[in-house]
Order: C-alpha cells, then structure tokens, then sequence
C-alpha cells in the first residue's frame, strides 16, 4: 500500500491563500489560509486523516480526505511532525466538537521535518508513567503538552498582569544585578562563583539594590532570577526561581500589608478577566472544583497567636529526640505544620510580628516589643508561604549592630549602610516567589511545574 502511495503526488494548489498564525483563525473563517505547525494528534479513520495542529498559539483541526489522505506522507505521518497545510476554515456543524468549533479542510499540505515513529516515537519520550528523572531529562519535550504549555502560557500572562499592577501602584521597574558580593537570607544557601579572582554569588534577593533606588526613582519593583543553594528536595524549593520584588518608601507596616493585599487582588483578578486565560486555569483545575480568587482582607495572624493555633489544633513539630511535641514560641514553623494550618484555614494569612532570631538582620523591630519584628509572610492554601516581606532597619547605629550580630562584615555593605546615612525614611518591601504563587493559582503539587527549566539540588539540565 505504501508503494503504491508512494505515486500519488497533490500539487500545490496555486489559488492565494494567507498565511496565518493558529491563534488567527477564527476571523479567516470561510477564508484560504496556510498553516504551519507540530502534529499535536493524529489519528486515520474511514480513509480520511485527522491532525490536530499545533503552533503555539492553540489548537487546529485540520482533515486531510479523498486523495490527500493516501499520500505516503499522509499515511505515514508521525506525532510531533512539522507540516504545513491549506485549506479552508469552516465552523463545524452543531454536535460536532473541534477546538475553537471549527476545522480546516485541506487541499494540501507538505512535511517541513519528519519526527521519528518506532521506538524513537515522541510518545515514548514522555510518557506520563516514566520515572520523574526521565520526565526531568525531556522536559524540553515536555513543554510541549497540553498541561506544561498551559502552565507556561498562565505564567506569562501573571508576569505581564503583575507589571500592570505595579504601573496602577506607581512602582518604576528596575533591573538590579545577578553577581553581587553580599548576602541577604543567609550564607547557608548562597551560591558562589569566582569574579575575576574575587569572592562573588549568585543573588538571593534584589532587596538590598531596591532600597538603593528609593532616593532616586521612588517606589520600584523587579523581576529577577534569584538563586538559593537549598539543600532540602521540597516542593516549593528551586535553586534559581523567579523573584518579584518591591521596595516602598514612606510607609507603615500596616500600608505594607495592604499594598501586598492590593497587589495580588488587582493581579489575579486582571488574569481571571482575560478568557484564553481563565479557560487554561480551569483545564489545570480539571476535576477537581474551581480556583476561586481571594477575598480582602486577607486573615492577619500574629505570630504568637499561630503557635497557640497549632497546639490547639493538635500540629505538632518533631522534637530531636523523635518525639513530636508542641510547638514553642520561638520555634521557626516548619513547612509541614505550616500548609497544614493554611490548608485548614484555607484562605490566605498575613502571619506577621515573627521574633528577631529567626528572620533577617534587616528587619526592623516592634517598637516596645524589640523582641520581635514587623515581618510577614503572606501563606496560600495548598503552597504555604509564597511572600516574605518586613519594615527594614532604617536606624545607622542599629543597622551596624545587626551586622555584627550576624556575623557579616560591614565592609562590603557600605553602599547598602550608605542608605542610612543620606536621609534615611521608614521603607518595606516583599518578595514573592512566581513558582509558589503559581503552583497555588494552577493546584500544581509543586514549584518544579511552574518553572520553564526548573533547577533543584543536583539538576541543572536540560
Ligand atoms: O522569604 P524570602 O527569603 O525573602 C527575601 O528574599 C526578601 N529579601 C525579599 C524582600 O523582602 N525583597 O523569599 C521571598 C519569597 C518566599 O516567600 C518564596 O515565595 C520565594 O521567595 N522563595 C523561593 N521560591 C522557590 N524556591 C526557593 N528556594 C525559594 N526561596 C524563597
């Protein structure tokens, strides 16, 4: 059958036709357009062909019958195969059901790369049962599929939500450096490199370069990578991940909180209102009921309260001995105790007023409750905590006294320090985690899936 196939040539027909984009197609409806794109599906049935093309943009039907479908090419079509095609978009009658209810009907179509059958087949690349370190090894094949690819289109969509926010806040966007020679979150997950024969890492946090900008550009924002040598495999730890930070001037504690609480509203809000958008949260959802969007205000908790919460609750934290205890002020939540109150509460928490040992050097205190500092982390059902945020010291003497509580030398700060001298102001600022914030708006089970090329202890491929 294939040899005989092998004579049946279809000329190009030479009618005009436009060459368009999948996402185009509704409005060239009835029109002769061409089509270039992935075999995303294909399946022959009653000696027609059926390819449901994809370029990225969405999802085609395209039906090859009579003649075409008998083409060697036609017969001999694999999974992931690049083609071009013309024809005609037609809607297709009630009953029938197409992406977008509509199909194009070909006269014509060539292959622009053939992908392997066999044992080589795509599908056998990345098949959903292999182990997850296979599925890590083909992830640029992964991101092809329908979950992967609408993760990563929700994910553009917040970026740019996220942006429009912050013009509406009047934030400035700026982009501060990946190599620095200063620590913020700690030495214990700083990744280092050498820089011309000096010491230098990787950024944990533009925070210290935010502050930087408020004498000169007022309230600014950024979007940047930042790296964390982490040494626990978790589902919300990356080793590079992407930080949306801000930094405000002039503020209270209790304003900062609110401009977290605005920010993520407007954010989220502006990408359920977008309908391509909002299609793709509900297929990540499946069948497992709707994202439904927070409601203001968002539940503050103090710190101490959240203790007593847990032990009321029965949330226990293991002791080194192996024995689970209660916790104890003081104690640094742990992940688990953590999602397991914010999914019993399951709605998001400003836990605030967290005590001085556990938190950064930078963080200012309560005033008349030195003991503890004006800090928030902002936890979302399912994820826990996807913001940290806190009032910095705006204090000189008191900021030099943190650094030598530390441990950190001043010496490479002084630009950060410098701040405190030139007309320092009470600021704030945050940052949030994309992934995390992600991983909760699409019931991801973690951070891994909301990231382009996620990168975690011992990976760093593809
Ligand atoms: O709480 P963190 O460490 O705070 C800071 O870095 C501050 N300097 C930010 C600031 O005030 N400008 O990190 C902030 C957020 C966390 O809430 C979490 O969402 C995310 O960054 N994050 C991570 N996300 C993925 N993988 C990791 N390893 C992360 N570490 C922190």
């Amino acid at each position: 059958k294939l040899e005989e196939a092998k004579a049946i040539v279809i000329d190009e027909p030479t009618d005009a036709s436009t060459k368009i984009k999948v996402r185009q197609a509704v409005e060239h409806r009835g029109k002769r357009v061409r089509v270039f794109g992935w075999v995303h599906r294909l399946r022959q049935q009653g000696g027609m062909t059926f390819v449901i093309l994809r370029d990225g943009t969405g999802y085609l039907q395209c039906v090859l019958s009579g003649r075409l479908s008998q083409t060697y090419d036609a017969l001999t079509l694999t999974l992931e195969s690049t083609v071009q095609i013309t024809g005609v978009i037609n809607q297709l009658p009630e009953g029938k059901t197409a992406p977008d209810g509509h199909e194009l009907t070909a006269d014509w179509f060539s292959v622009v790369g053939k992908a392997p059958g066999g044992d080589d087949a795509f599908l056998n690349k990345v098949n959903e049962d292999a182990d997850p370190s296979t599925l890590a090894d083909a992830r640029h094949l992964v991101i092809r599929g329908e979950n992967a690819s609408a993760v990563l289109k929700v994910r553009a969509a917040l970026l740019s939500s996220f942006r429009e926010s912050y013009a509406n806040l009047g934030l400035l966007e700026v982009t501060p450096p990946c190599m620095v020679q200063t620590q913020v979150e700690g030495g214990s997950t700083l990744f280092g490199f050498d820089y011309y024969g000096q010491e230098a890492y990787l950024t944990q946090s533009s925070q210290l370069y935010l502050e930087t900008c408020l004498p000169s550009l007022g309230d600014v924002f950024c979007v940047q990578e930042s790296f964390r040598a982490e040494k626990s495999h978790t589902r919300r730890h990356l080793s590079e991940y992407t930080h949306v930070e801000a930094e405000l001037a002039f503020l209270t504690f209790q304003d900062l909180l609110e401009h977290i609480e605005e920010l993520i509203c407007q954010t989220i809000d502006r990408v359920l209102a977008d309908p391509k958008i909002k299609e793709l949260i509900d297929f990540l959802w499946g069948g497992n009921g709707k994202f439904e969007a927070p409601s203001r205000p968002f539940m503050r908790m103090d710190y101490r309260d959240a203790i007593q919460w847990l032990n009321e609750h029965g949330i226990t934290r293991p002791g080194e001995d192996g024995v689970d205890g209660p916790h104890v002020v003081g104690d640094d939540i742990a992940e688990a105790a953590e999602r397991k109150m914010t999914d019993m509460i399951g709605r998001p928490i400003f836990l605030i007023n967290f005590p001085k040992e556990i938190k950064s050097f930078y963080m200012s205190r309560i005033p008349g409750d030195e003991g503890y500092t004006e800090s928030v982390d902002l936890l979302m059902p399912n994820v826990g905590e996807i913001v940290g945020g806190s009032m910095r010291m705006n204090d000189l003497d008191e900021l030099l006294a943190a650094y030598k509580t530390e441990g950190i030398s001043p010496d490479p700060y002084f630009w950060y320090t410098d701040q405190r001298k030139y007309g320092t102001c009470p600021h704030g600022g945050y940052g949030l985690g994309l992934e995390r914030l992600l991983a909760w708006l699409l019931n991801r089970y973690t951070v891994r899936e909301c990231s382009l090329y996620p990168r975690w202890t011992g990976r760093c491929t593809p």
